[in-house]
């Protein structure tokens, strides 16, 4: 199978070109080779290389700097993944995507269901869901996978701000009050290679991905608060940093967050015949540097 990912420099595109690399011929691309903002550019890589599989983790995920952004933001969470969708039905291939919690107001304390009502609060949120829209619009064999909170051990993410600031200041005031399930961008990545090797061998004809039709969530299991996240690395990093939870009302940033992040994950539970990883797990390999074996 032919595959084409997209953003392979970032967390989990990194990830997918290991995790995939034995599913089939890869064509990796970075901004370099494929700028997303630019339709006809997209077009014209698709036509040239024919792929069978089209996975796309490449995103705009400056959170806070999209409620200045918000055209760019657009651009790239949700044009693109029309266009990328309406070339992969045209090729008659298949497309991952991938989405995520902040296409969810927060509101309540139980996890989110893939078919809940969604209300993003920021522009983030709401260009990943117009993404989702589109996508679901345009290819008719799609995979649209919302994961939360990913972390890993390259890129910008919270873990690599928490090694980093552990080194300057004896006591941290954290978030106490959102709650999700901190994600590995490796197990991100390995259970992408799950799923796409679950549908091609399902598949009579297994060069083509037949996908559920909807969204799944994807994440580690269990949940927890940015505080205790930061808590957890401390720990297993040997750091004697102190961690003082503070309200997200005492944190303002210019996008506002959802408070309950959780989702269920059970659809995709039941789909690999897997529980998803505790999060503390996967978080230990990750430190450990370990391989993943979703
Ligand atoms: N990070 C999170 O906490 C989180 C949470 C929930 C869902 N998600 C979703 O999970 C997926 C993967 O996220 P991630 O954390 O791996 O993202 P990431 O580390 O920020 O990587 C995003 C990639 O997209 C590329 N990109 C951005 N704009 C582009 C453009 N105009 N043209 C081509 N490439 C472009 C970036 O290229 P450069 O390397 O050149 O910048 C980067 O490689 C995304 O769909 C994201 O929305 C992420």
């Amino acid at each position: 199978m032919k595959i084409l990912v997209t953003g392979i420099h970032g967390q989990v595109g990194f990830e997918l070109l290991r995790s995939l690399e034995p599913l089939g011929e890869l064509i990796p691309v970075d901004r370099a080779a494929l700028d997303l903002t630019r339709a006809d550019d997209i077009r014209a890589l698709v036509r040239a290389t024919r792929p069978e599989l089209i996975v796309n983790p490449a995103a705009y995920t400056a959170v806070d700097r999209a409620e200045q952004e918000r055209e760019l933001a657009y651009a790239v969470n949700a044009t693109a993944v029309g266009v990328l969708g309406e070339e992969a039905e045209r090729l008659g291939a298949a497309m991952i995507h991938y989405s995520t919690d902040y296409v969810f107001d927060g509101s309540g304390s139980l996890p989110w269901r893939e078919q809940a009502a969604t209300g993003p609060l920021n522009v983030y949120g709401a260009s990943k869901l117009e993404g989702e829209r589109l996508l679901a619009g345009a290819c008719s064999q799609h995979l649209i996978l919302r994961t939360s909170w990913v972390y890993g051990l390259r890129g910008a993410n919270f873990l690599l701000t928490m090694l980093r600031l552990s080194r300057e200041r004896p006591n941290l005031r954290i978030v106490c009050d959102q709650i999700g399930a901190p994600t590995w961008s490796r197990f991100i990545a390995d259970t992408t290679a799950a799923l796409v090797a679950l549908y091609a061998i399902r598949q009579e004809d297994r060069t083509r991905l037949r996908c559920a039709s909807g969204p799944l969530h994807l994440a580690n299991g269990g949940e927890t608060s940015w505080a205790g996240f930061a808590r957890e690395i401390f720990r297993l990093a040997g750091r004697s940093t102190v961690v003082e939870d503070i309200p997200a009302s005492a944190y303002p940033t210019p996008a506002q967050r959802p408070a309950n992040s959780r989702l269920d994950t059970a659809r995709l539970e039941q789909l690999l015949g897997v529980p998803m990883e505790p999060w503390p797990q996967a978080l230990a390999r990750c430190l450990k540097g370990e391989h993943c074996t979703a």
